[in-house]
């Protein structure tokens, strides 16, 4: 099977009261990792690739391990460009073979935002590609982009209507409390997120599927392994899986997950090394984090997405 568009993946997520997760890859451990997972539970998979990962594993060697993977496990499965901040950049993706492309122009006023995912979908539909656009603001880091906690901002719904009918997008992410990083919210508060506006924003585009970024839970087991064994990672705290998985319920047909992939890889190498601190092959502590990143998938797609079995 090629790689296929998320476009038939959103419908049955969007019927079935699930959402499909969209996991970033810069390696080949960390494709192999998530790839295995969703063979043994068959469940459908985007696997994105942010500017910064293209930057560090080189277009080329991503293409050729996704299509490994896509060889080897036979899934459906969607290349996505996460995060892409030009049309350049997306036309160049569309152009490598990605069957999924996000503009993300939210930090750009309204008018601008429309503008520039309208010049993307023309581009990408003419190429059978779909589009994931973004209004609203996320805090935290992505790439080189940093947003602050206070200049981040909830989507507006009375913007949503216009803004997918004028763009024609495929999808939108939506900001409703979910960010980036580890660090999502202050040490001792009680992250919630924003339902009212999920629904909202349900109410004013009937099946349209919506997409969460910065949707890793950052489990305390994992931070306090890190920590454990010479890390310092002190507050760090994600958001609740069973909020994730209420909003697999609704509208969310994508969720991405970034960070709980690279606590659970650098966990296992921290304690690795920890235990073994006269080993040098590389296969020794990359066996075990990748297996780490299967496993952490793995209860991503039961627990959280509900996505496992619905592959085929
Ligand atoms: O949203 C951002 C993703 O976690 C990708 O991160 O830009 O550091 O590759 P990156
Ligand atoms: P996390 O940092 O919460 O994993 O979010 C990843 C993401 O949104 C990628 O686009
Ligand atoms: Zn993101």
């Amino acid at each position: 099977m090629p790689l296929v568009t998320s476009k038939e993946m959103f419908e049955k997520a969007y019927h079935g009261g699930y959402a499909i997760g969209a996991f970033n890859v810069n390696n080949m451990e960390i494709i192999q990792g998530i790839t295995e997972a969703a063979a043994d539970l068959k469940a459908p998979l985007i696997l994105q690739v942010s500017k910064g990962a293209r930057a560090y594993a080189n277009r080329t060697y991503l293409m050729k391990l996704v299509e490994a993977a896509v060889i080897e496990t036979g899934l459906p499965i969607c290349l996505h460009l996460d995060h892409g901040d030009s049309y350049e950049l997306c036309k160049d993706c569309i152009d490598d073979g990605f069957t999924s492309v996000m503009i993300d122009a939210s930090s750009k006023p309204f008018a601008e935002n429309i503008a520039l995912t309208r010049q993307v979908v023309k581009y990408a539909h003419d190429h059978g590609v779909v589009v994931e656009a973004e209004l609203g603001t996320l805090a935290g880091i992505e790439d080189d982009v940093k947003v602050k906690a206070e200049d981040s901002s909830y989507t507006r719904p009375e913007e949503v209507e216009e803004f997918v009918k004028s763009t024609g997008c495929d999808s939108l992410a939506i900001a409703i409390g979910t960010s980036h990083g580890a660090y999502k919210f202050k040490p001792g508060s009680k992250p919630q997120l924003r339902f009212d506006v999920l629904e909202e924003v349900e109410k004013k585009l009937p099946g349209f599927p919506i997409v969460l970024h910065g949707s890793s839970s950052v489990p305390q087991d994992f931070v306090a392994k890190i920590n454990q064994y010479g890390g310092n990672m002190p507050g760090a705290i994600g958001v609740p899986e069973d909020q994730l998985r209420k909003a697999a319920s609704m509208a969310v047909c994508k969720i991405n997950i970034d960070s709980d992939l690279r606590l659970a890889m650098t966990a296992s190498i921290r304690e690795h090394f920890a235990l073994h601190p006269a080993d040098f092959d590389p296969r020794q502590y990359l066996k075990p984090a990748r297996e780490a990143i299967k496993q952490m998938v793995a209860h991503k797609l039961v627990d959280v997405l509900g996505c496992d079995g619905k592959a085929f």
